[in-house]
């Protein structure tokens, strides 16, 4: 069955620890602006119907101008303002996902690294399981600490993953996650916590490392290095 998903885009941040006066997304990374990596790997993604861009609201004619410029994204639906936080961005975003698609998959269009293997298996995951994210083992082991910064534990791990994005889900899941969320003032750093919150299952699509978050300036060393090695 060829399932249809919604895209949800996430560059409505500001790069606040990257130090720029331009926000990263914006920022070239081996030539062109990150956020034209993002749009391009899910533009050529056969899974997805549609996607919807959440840029901050006094970028908005910047990006048209100076980023997007002549190029033309056939999927792009709509580019919508972001919230104060990366929550209320998926829901500004999620309000104008087309209701009737099978899965709802969300991105921060900061890991332009993402590959189309993990854009379609986290969509398959999701609609098989209810929801997916992108995940990669832990290299390290965890401890946790108390306040004082004294060891109380050490996990396992085996069990331990570290979260990135993609996040996906079925439509009525991520519904009720995000409405569950808002109903009871729950603010959560990415889709799967809301999706746990309210009970249901979150499976882990397991992604290399190289699905990196460009947060500080190093990161865009690392990504360009990663991207020369991939020529
Ligand atoms: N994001 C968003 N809306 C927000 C905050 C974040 O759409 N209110 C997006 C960012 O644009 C980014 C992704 O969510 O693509 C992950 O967030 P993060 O890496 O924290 O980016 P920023 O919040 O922009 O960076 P910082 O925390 O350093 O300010
Ligand atoms: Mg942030």
């Amino acid at each position: 069955m060829k399932l249809k998903a919604s895209a949800i885009l996430l560059a409505g941040g500001k790069g606040i620890r990257m130090g720029e006066s331009v926000p990263k997304q914006f920022l070239p990374l081996a030539g062109r602006a990150v956020i034209l990596h993002s749009l391009e790997k899910f533009e050529a993604c056969d899974a997805i119907s549609e996607i919807i861009l959440v840029l901050p609201e006094d970028k908005i004619d910047f990006f048209n101008q100076e980023i997007l410029s002549h190029r033309i994204f056939h999927k792009l639906k709509k580019q919508t303002v972001g919230g104060v936080t990366r929550q209320d961005s998926t829901n500004s975003g999620f309000q104008w996902v087309d209701s009737t698609v099978d899965v709802v998959i969300v991105h921060d269009v900061a890991r332009p690294l993402v590959s189309s293997e993990t854009i379609q298996e986290c969509v398959r995951v999701a609609y098989e399981a209810g929801a997916s994210l992108a995940a990669s083992p832990a290299s390290d082991t965890i401890k946790e600490c108390n306040e004082q910064g004294e060891v109380v534990a050490t996990h396992s791990r085996e069990k331990i993953f570290q979260a990135q994005t993609p996040q996906a889900a079925r439509y009525e899941i991520l519904k009720e996650a995000l409405e569950g969320a808002y109903e009871e003032g729950f603010q959560g750093t990415d889709e799967a916590s809301l999706i746990e919150r309210i009970g249901k299952t979150v499976k882990v699509v397991v992604t290399e490392s190289s699905n990196i978050k460009l947060t500080r300036p190093s990161d865009f060393v690392f990504a360009e290095s990663i991207l020369n090695s991939l020529k």
